[in-house]
């Protein structure tokens, strides 16, 4: 079995010694997938919309060996506990809590007829848990891969991201759309993924940080946000019936210049903006690619901009410390910035000059000491590897 991940890799190191010590044996292999942050194009995936996204270097590892019977064994370092599962106790809602992951892979994949090996696993991570990063795509996208190879199991890649989303959405319950498995699974390093999530076309779009002399900081603005699941939901829900009232599949079809003629249509200031936000992040990420397909990196700023703005006025998504992070980046000198992920708390990142990151970051903890909020942690990150 091919051992992936094959530089040093402390967070393979850990699921390889938590494997040795909870099953006193070597694993056949380890497999790894990546958190992600979203460039731009936040909201519009279950719209069928276009996004475009970038793994990061922190990462998920599964340590595995295949076992003979439909049994599988689970130990992940978060939460130092051993959770078992057979495929009587496999339907949804059996398993729960953070293994519900994990069990949502195997049901998704024996429901669309493979033959799952029973296994053990043993899981490490760096991706932070619940910050918006998607660790969670990260580790169902690691167990997928894993199981993948361990079974032998014909399944292409390209196809994996639906059955990932399928575990989060039908399994754990989560209704979220196709961005975060397919960027765990189908990123490459230097590269953001230009996603149609409407056809799941992609094209790795060449995204160079290091070589322009630039970076993007991520700061985790730790920021409580309640109600996450339920507003969340509610954007959705508003978004799919503003595509029925209008006589669309989806707001994907909504074009810019068709957007006002849209909004006289519909019965609500509120749905109007949900509406508009989603419109004009399209247009935003085909005006991104377009300006990274041609190496302007520095001009994409005002579009990451331009889209926080857009959250926080239509869509509705931002809260105070994110506000907070994203005005005190531009202030110290980024060129653009920007709340990613579902929003209500989570993370922020800022494009910026690589020798400006640590001013950036710095600006942002000032800001926050001064309005009296929780220590943001923050970090630089260049595009990396998809899952393997
Ligand atoms: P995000 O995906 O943005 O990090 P979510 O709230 O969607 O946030 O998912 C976080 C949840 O995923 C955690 O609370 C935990 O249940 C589960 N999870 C993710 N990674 C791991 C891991 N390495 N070990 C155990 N559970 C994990
Ligand atoms: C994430 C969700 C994604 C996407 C994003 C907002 O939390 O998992 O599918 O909708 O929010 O762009």
């Amino acid at each position: 079995m091919p051992d992936r991940p094959s530089v040093a890799d402390p967070v393979a190191d850990r699921a390889t010694a938590g494997f040795v010590a909870r099953y006193a044996a070597t694993p056949d292999g380890r497999w790894a997938a990546p958190g992600r942050v979203n460039l731009i194009g936040e909201h519009t995936d279950y719209n069928d919309g276009f996004v475009l996204p970038f793994a990061l270097p922190q990462h998920t590892v599964v340590a595995a060996s295949r076992v003979d019977r439909p049994h599988w064994t689970i130990w992940s370092e978060h939460t130092d506990a051993v959770v078992t599962f057979d495929e009587a106790g496999l339907a949804p809602g059996a398993v729960t809590g953070w293994a519900a992951y994990v069990a949502g892979v195997v049901w998704a994949l024996r429901e669309a007829g493979h033959d799952v090996p029973g296994a053990r696993l043993a899981i490490a991570s760096d991706v932070p848990l619940g910050a918006g990063l998607s660790s969670s795509a990260a580790l169902e996208s690691a167990v997928l891969t894993a199981l993948a190879d361990l079974g032998g199991l014909d399944l292409p890649v390209d196809d994996r991201p639906r059955l990932a989303q399928r575990a989060e959405n039908e399994y754990v319950g989560a209704p979220t759309g196709i961005m975060d498995q397919s960027a765990s699974i189908r990123c490459r390093p230097g590269h953001a993924l230009f996603l149609d999530c409407r056809s799941l076309d992609v094209e790795q779009i060449p995204f160079d940080l290091a070589a322009e002399g630039l970076a993007v900081v991520v700061i985790d603005t730790r920021a409580e946000h309640r109600h996450v699941d339920g507003e969340y939901a509610a954007r959705r829900k508003s978004c799919e019936s503003a595509a029925g009232a209008l006589g669309v599949a989806a707001l994907r079809d909504i074009s810019p210049e068709g957007l006002d003629a849209a909004l006289d249509r519909l019965p609500d200031e509120v749905t109007r903006r949900r509406v508009r936000h989603v419109v004009t992040e399209n247009q935003r990420v085909l005006d991104t690619v377009e300006l990274l397909r041609s190496g302007r990196i520095r001009e994409i700023g005002p579009l990451l901009t331009a889209s926080h703005a857009s959250m926080r006025d239509d869509f509705e998504i931002t809260v105070a410390e994110v506000d907070t992070a994203v005005e005190a980046a531009l202030t110290a000198g980024a060129y653009g910035a920007r709340m990613t992920g579902g929003g209500f708390g989570g993370c922020v990142l800022a494009l910026a000059d690589a020798g400006f990151a640590d001013a950036v970051a710095a600006a942002v903890t000032r800001a926050y000491g001064e309005r009296g909020f929780t220590r943001p942690r923050s970090f630089t990150v260049l595009p990396a590897a998809g899952a393997n």
